[in-house]
C-alpha cells in the first residue's frame, strides 16, 4: 500500500508546474499553498525544540526540500546564533518566531502560518537590537510575506512563552494561598504564586517584568504599594532582590513568602503592615537570577556545589557585572569640590560584556526613584554595606566607608540587631567571625571586589543598598526554609521601615513647581540627593542635627538646621522653596553630573516592550565587516549576505 501512494504523491508532485488549467480545485491551475494538505513529519530540530508544536512538513517556505537541508542553511545557523548575537535580548522569542517560519507548524495534514501581528510586535521592539549591532533584519522574518492572518487561521508560536506566565489565571484550584508553602519554588510556581498574590491584592499589589534573563525568562517583580503601578508624591520607594547569585536560594524563598505575607496581613488589617504598605511603595524581586537557579535546582538542595548556578547563563557573575564607579569616586574623592554622587556610567563600561539582567535592574533604577535597597545572597551569616571595592587597589581587606557610613551602620544594624541567629552569641554559630562586629561589616573590610550592584546603587542613584548574607548553606534543605522566614521576618520588615528614617519632602519654586535637577546636601556628607521628577526627595540621615542645604540650577541654596531625635521614626518633613538667581551670566551654576548629551547611554534607548537595548558595538574586523560575521562564515558554506545592511 505505501508504495502506490508514494508514487502517487510523487506524481502528483511532478504535476504542479505543468497542470492543465481545468484540473485545479477552484477550476484553476494552482500551486499549493502553504494551507493546504502536507505530509506532516516530527520537528526534530533542536534550536526549535521548545517550540509549542511538534510536527513540520517540508519542503520549508524557503523551499528546504529535507531536515538536512534546513540544518546546513544559514538561516537556520542565524536561529541557533541568535540568542548570543543579541546577547539574549529578544529571545527566545525571535527564535521561535523563526522556527515558526523555517520548520512551520503542521497539524492534520495541514501546514499552519504563524500570526503577522506576533511578527510585528517583535519587529518593532527587537529592530534595535538588531541596529546595535548592525545587522540588517532578516528576510525571511518579513512579517507581510511569511506570516498570515487571524482569518486564515494563523497560530501564535509564542503561546507556550505566555502560557508559563499565564497559564495560572485560570481559578485557581488547591489550597488558598493564605498558606505559606515553606517549599522551594521553580520559575513556574514562582510565577504562579506571585501573579496569584496580586490577584488576592489587587487593589494593593501588581506585578510587572523589568526584562528578561539571557535565557528569556521574565524578571518579575511584585509591588505593594496603596496605588500600585505609580509612584506617589513623598512616598518612598524600597526594593529588595533575591538570587542574584542563581544557587543562593534562601532569599528568593523569603521574598516569595514575604509578598504573601504582605498581602495576607493586610487584608487581615494588620495596623503595622497597613501603615507600612499605606505609606511606602515596596518592589520585590525574588529572582534576578533564574537561569542560574534553574542549574543550581537540578543539582538540588544538599548536592549543590559551593559555585554552580552562581553565575548567568553567559557565566557572568551578576554581583561583578555592574560598572565599577567606585575607582572613580576614589580618583574624585581627593579633588576639592567635585561631585561624588550620580556618577556617570563610563563609556567603556559598554565595550564589555553586561548581561541582560545588569541591564535590567539599571534601567529599573532609572525608572523608580529608590529610597533603600537589599539584595540578599547566601553562604555566611552576616550584613554588609558598601563600599565593596576597597579604597585601596592592593588591600584585599581594607575598611573603606562611604560619606554616608553612619547611616549604612545603622541600616546593616537595622536587620541584624532583630536577627535572632545574628544576635547569637556563640562562636561556633554560621557566621561566627563576625560576632564582635555584631553581625555586621563594611564589605571592602570583609574583602573586596569591584563591579558589585550595591556600590553602583549609591554611586550611581540616591539608593543605599545592603547585602544580606542569609546563612551559611546556599541551596536550604527544604526542613530549613521556615526556621529561615522565623529568623527573617522581622529583619525584613524593619529593613524596610527605615526608608521613613531621615527626612523628606518637596523642592519647589515659589510657584510650588518642582524645580528641575534640584539636590539636597547634607554638610559633612559628601555625597547629594537629587529629587524626583515631581520635585520629592529622601535623604536617609541618622539622628542628630544636620545643615541641608538645596539647590538648583538657576535658583538660589537654601539652608536649613533640622534635628532628628534618636527615636523619630517617621521622615521629618522638610520643603524648600528656591528663588530664581538674577539673569546674568550662569558659568557658576554646575547641574548634576550626568552622561554629557551625545554621549552613547544605552539605558535610554528602550525598545516598546521596555527592554534594555544593547549597543555593543565592538572593533570591527579589518574587512569592514561587523565582527559577527565570522560566526556564519565558519559555520556555513553559505554567506548570508542579506544579514549585512550596507
Ligand atoms: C506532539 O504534540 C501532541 C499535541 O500537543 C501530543 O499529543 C504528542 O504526544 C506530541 N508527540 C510527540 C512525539 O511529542
Ligand atoms: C491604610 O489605607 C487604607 C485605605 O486608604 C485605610 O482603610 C486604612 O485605615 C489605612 N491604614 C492605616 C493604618 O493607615
Ligand atoms: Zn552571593
Amino acid at each position: 500500500m505505501l508504495l502506490p501512494l508514494l508514487a502517487a504523491l510523487a506524481a502528483a508532485a511532478a504535476a504542479w508546474p505543468g497542470c492543465e488549467p481545468a484540473r485545479g480545485p477552484a477550476g484553476g491551475c494552482h500551486r499549493p499553498s502553504a494551507s493546504d494538505s502536507a505530509m506532516c513529519v516530527d520537528l526534530q530540530l533542536q534550536a526549535c525544540s521548545d517550540a509549542a508544536y511538534n510536527q513540520t512538513a517540508f519542503p520549508s517556505p524557503l523551499e528546504h526540500r529535507s531536515r538536512e537541508a534546513l540544518e546546513a542553511s544559514s538561516e537556520y545557523v542565524l536561529l541557533s546564533v541568535l540568542h548570543h548575537l543579541l546577547e539574549g535580548q529578544c529571545n527566545p522569542d525571535l527564535r521561535l518566531l523563526g522556527c515558526a517560519v523555517l520548520a512551520p507548524r503542521c497539524e492534520g495534514g495541514r501546514v499552519r502560518r504563524p500570526c503577522r501581528q506576533v511578527c510585528e510586535r517583535l519587529r518593532e521592539a527587537c529592530q534595535p537590537a538588531f541596529d546595535a549591532i548592525d545587522m540588517a533584519w532578516p528576510y525571511f522574518l518579513d512579517c507581510g510575506r511569511y506570516f498570515g492572518g487571524e482569518e486564515e487561521g494563523c497560530h501564535d508560536p509564542l503561546e507556550k512563552l505566555r502560557g508559563a506566565l499565564d497559564a495560572e489565571e485560570a481559578p485557581p484550584s488547591g489550597p488558598p494561598p493564605t498558606f505559606l508553602h515553606f517549599t522551594h519554588h521553580s520559575y513556574a510556581q514562582m510565577v504562579r504564586v506571585l501573579r496569584r498574590t496580586a490577584a488576592r491584592c489587587a487593589h494593593i499589589a501588581s506585578t510587572y517584568s523589568i526584562g528578561r534573563s539571557f535565557d528569556g525568562r521574565e524578571l518579575l517583580v511584585i509591588e505593594f504599594s496603596s496605588r500600585p503601578g505609580q509612584h506617589e508624591l513623598m512616598e518612598p520607594e524600597v526594593k529588595l532582590i533575591g538570587n542574584i547569585h542563581g544557587n543562593e536560594v534562601a532569599g528568593r524563598e523569603m521574598l516569595i513568602y514575604l509578598a504573601q505575607y504582605l498581602c495576607s496581613e493586610y487584608l487581615l488589617g494588620s495596623p503595622r503592615i497597613q501603615r507600612l504598605l499605606n505609606s511606602t511603595r515596596i518592589h520585590l524581586l525574588p529572582s534576578m537570577n533564574p537561569d542560574g537557579y534553574e542549574v543550581a535546582a537540578a543539582e538540588g538542595a544538599g548536592y549543590n556545589g559551593w559555585t554552580s548556578g552562581r553565575q548567568n547563563a553567559q557565566n557572568l557573575d551578576l554581583n561583578r557585572n555592574f560598572p565599577d564607579l567606585t575607582s572613580e569616586f576614589y580618583r574624585l574623592i581627593s579633588s576639592r569640590g567635585a561631585r561624588t554622587d550620580h556618577l556617570a556610567i563610563p563609556q567603556h563600561y559598554w565595550w564589555g560584556k553586561v548581561a541582560p539582567e545588569t541591564k535590567a535592574i539599571m534601567k529599573w533604577m532609572r525608572t523608580t526613584p529608590f529610597v533603600l535597597s537589599a539584595s540578599l545572597h547566601g553562604g555566611d551569616l552576616v550584613v554588609s554595606y558598601p563600599f565593596d571595592f576597597s579604597q585601596h587597589p592592593h588591600e584585599e581587606k581594607m575598611f573603606s566607608p562611604t560619606p554616608d557610613e553612619k547611616m549604612f551602620k545603622l541600616l546593616a544594624r537595622a536587620y541584624a540587631d532583630v536577627h535572632p541567629m545574628m544576635m547569637d552569641r556563640s562562636e561556633n554559630r554560621c557566621g561566627g567571625n563576625f560576632l564582635k562586629t555584631g553581625s555586621i561589616i563594611n564589605g571592602a573590610d570583609w574583602y573586596s571586589f569591584t563591579g558589585g550592584m550595591s556600590d553602583f546603587n549609591y554611586l550611581h542613584s540616591n539608593c543605599f543598598e545592603i547585602t544580606v548574607e542569609l546563612g551559611c548553606v546556599k541551596f536550604p534543605p527544604e526542613e530549613a526554609l521556615y526556621p529561615l522566614w522565623q529568623h527573617n521576618k522581622e529583619p525584613l520588615l524593619t529593613f524596610v521601615e527605615m526608608a521613613h528614617r531621615g527626612i523628606k519632602g518637596m523642592v519647589v519654586d515659589k510657584f510650588g513647581k518642582p524645580v528641575r535637577n534640584a539636590r539636597v546636601s547634607v554638610k559633612g556628607i559628601r555625597h547629594d540627593v537629587t529629587a524626583a521628577p515631581g520635585g520629592d526627595y529622601w535623604r536617609l540621615l541618622p539622628p542628630g542635627s544636620h545643615i541641608v542645604i538645596a539647590q538648583a540650577p538657576g535658583y538660589s541654596k537654601v539652608i536649613k538646621k533640622v534635628t532628628i531625635p534618636a527615636r523619630m521614626k517617621r521622615a521629618g518633613r522638610v520643603d524648600f522653596i528656591l528663588q530664581p538667581l538674577p539673569a546674568g551670566p550662569k558659568k557658576f551654576l554646575q547641574g548634576p553630573r550626568r552622561s554629557s548629551p551625545g554621549l552613547q547611554d544605552p539605558l535610554e534607548g528602550a525598545g516598546p516592550s521596555g527592554e534594555p537595548l544593547g549597543a555593543r558595538r565592538q572593533p570591527e574586523n579589518s574587512g569592514g565587516k561587523p565582527w559577527w560575521w565570522a560566526y556564519f562564515t565558519s559555520l556555513s558554506q553559505h554567506k548570508p549576505r542579506w544579514l549585512l545592511k550596507y
